[in-house]
């Protein structure tokens, strides 16, 4: 093994179920541009955030090839297909107040701690979440801004749409910024006189959540006792399995409303092939801020694509958000994934685009159409091959390990930026002698606004190569 478990969020990306690794994400500078100063070097003794100066330490990982990201705000542009998609969620959750705006740095507290991560959760590690510093940390979710809003109680129902950042591939479906979006509903005990009553005002409220004729697999109980447990300090089971009825036919009613999109704008694309309803299938999950928790599957033109993660709302996290007296149920969504399938966007570095070419195809004014691929450039794909050193990463308790995957990624998105589409692991051995491990990895490099030239690919490839060399002491092959 040469990475640490991946089991940290849900897969809100941009892939297929079946090939799911983690993924996901105009253009006028904001007022959030630039502020990110960032002096000579990647990583700097302090780092300006928005004005804001921050103490590095042991702890800090941000490069300036993020930072340079920072205060794009693609979720709120007018025309962009991020801000179009978020409007097209929005829109099935009439009456929730829509919170856009919330700035990206914030405390270890709030992105884990307040949401019920454990110590240990590999979420945490320092190769997958950049520190500002060791309390300080860029999103690694939406849901880091779930206990201030329930404290500001401004609403039953919200949502958070916003940049978020992780460490990750390097590939078409993943990016290390990208945007998430969270919806929550609540209703407080208080304005009920009984339990009873609570939970009969929830079955209600489903009623007036659209009728859909969807295919739902939903084999699990609503839950289990060690896979996926009811809060019985908190929640009757009647209460839980109404919160769960309303969040599901709410989430199933947004998925056939973006499918329904997403369909007629492959149809008037000329695209008929033969093709089945869309089914939807609920698969329990793991999140330490819900319980019980789901996953919705989505069956669409071929593929089940994993689209969002959901619970019931942690019952102690809403107690430290001083409402103890509301229950509820909350989802995450990752917006890249949904805009490249509405739009038949094929790679994530789109977004990011200020090229016209991309820009003037969206507009949020007119039916969703289908994005018409300009000029592809030629691939170049380059191999690079290494000894680890010693017998190879050992991950001891509590250490980092020596060398981890990400940390490849974020040395080629250092030196090549977007000039990279994709790296992949394509051998790996221990030499029967030595007891060294090798790694070969192909970083194929494809820039979306040119033809790079041989040189200049060389140029990256070598730089790539003294990097690996100088940061975790590998012999190149
Ligand atoms: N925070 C989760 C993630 O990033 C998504 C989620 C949000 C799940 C809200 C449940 C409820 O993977």
């Amino acid at each position: 093994m040469i990475v640490a478990a991946k089991a940290r969020y849900t897969c809100l990306s941009a892939s297929a179920v079946s090939n799911s690794r983690h993924a996901f994400l105009l253009v006028k500078p904001t007022r959030h541009s630039r502020c990110f100063t960032s002096t000579g070097s990647s990583l700097q003794k302090s780092l300006s955030i928005d004005g804001k100066s921050y103490v590095s330490d042991e702890w800090t990982n941000v490069p300036s090839t993020i930072l340079a990201h920072y205060g794009r705000r693609l979720h709120v542009q007018p025309d962009h297909p991020l801000s179009i998609t978020r409007k097209l969620v929005e829109s099935r959750f009439p009456g929730f107040k829509n919170h856009n705006d919330l700035p990206p740095v914030v405390t270890v507290d709030q992105n884990f701690n307040s949401l019920g991560f454990t110590a240990d959760h590999p979420g945490r590690s320092k190769t997958d979440t950049y520190y500002v510093n060791k309390d300080t940390v860029l999103r690694t979710h939406t849901t880091a801004h779930e206990v201030d809003t329930f404290r500001a109680n401004l609403s039953n129902g919200y949502t958070i749409s916003a940049d978020v950042y992780r460490r990750d591939a390097v590939d078409r479906s993943h990016y290390p910024v990208f945007h998430q979006m969270e919806g929550a509903l609540t209703w407080d005990r208080n304005d009920f006189a009984s339990r009873e009553a609570l939970t009969q005002q929830i079955i209600a409220d489903l009623q007036s959540v659209p009728k859909h004729d969807l295919k739902v697999e939903d084999p699990n109980p609503a839950f289990h006792a060690e896979r996926n447990p009811l809060q019985t300090e908190f929640h009757t089971a009647a209460e839980a399995e109404a919160i769960a009825a309303h969040l599901k036919r709410s989430l199933e009613d947004m998925v056939v409303t973006i499918f329904a999109e997403a369909d007629r704008a492959l149809t008037a694309a000329g695209n008929d092939e033969a093709r089945e309803p869309i089914k939807v299938r609920w698969v329990e999950a793991f999140f330490p801020h819900t319980s019980p928790s789901w996953e919705m599957e989505v069956w669409w033109r071929g593929d089940w694509l994993e689209v969002l993660g959901c619970g019931v709302i942690d019952q102690p996290l809403l107690n430290r958000a001083d409402v103890s007296s509301r229950v509820g149920w909350a989802f995450g969504i990752g917006l890249e994934r949904i805009a490249m399938l509405l739009f038949g966007i094929p790679d994530i570095r789109l977004f990011w685009s200020h090229d016209q070419r991309f820009l003037s195809q969206f507009d949020a004014g007119k039916p969703i159409r289908r994005f018409q691929p300009f000029s592809k450039h030629p691939a170049a794909p380059r191999d690079v091959a290494f000894w680890l050193p010693a017998s190879g990463p050992v991950i001891a308790a509590g250490q980092q390990p020596i060398f981890h995957e990400n940390d490849l990624m974020e040395i080629v998105r250092d030196v090549a930026g977007d000039n990279v589409e994709d790296v992949v692991l394509i051998d790996s051995f221990k030499s029967p002698k030595t007891g060294k491990q090798s790694l070969c990895y192909r970083i194929t490099y494809r820039s979306l606004e040119k033809t790079l030239t041989g040189k200049e690919v060389m140029e990256f490839h070598d730089q790539i190569g003294r990097q690996l060399v100088s940061k975790f002491d590998v012999v190149l092959r």
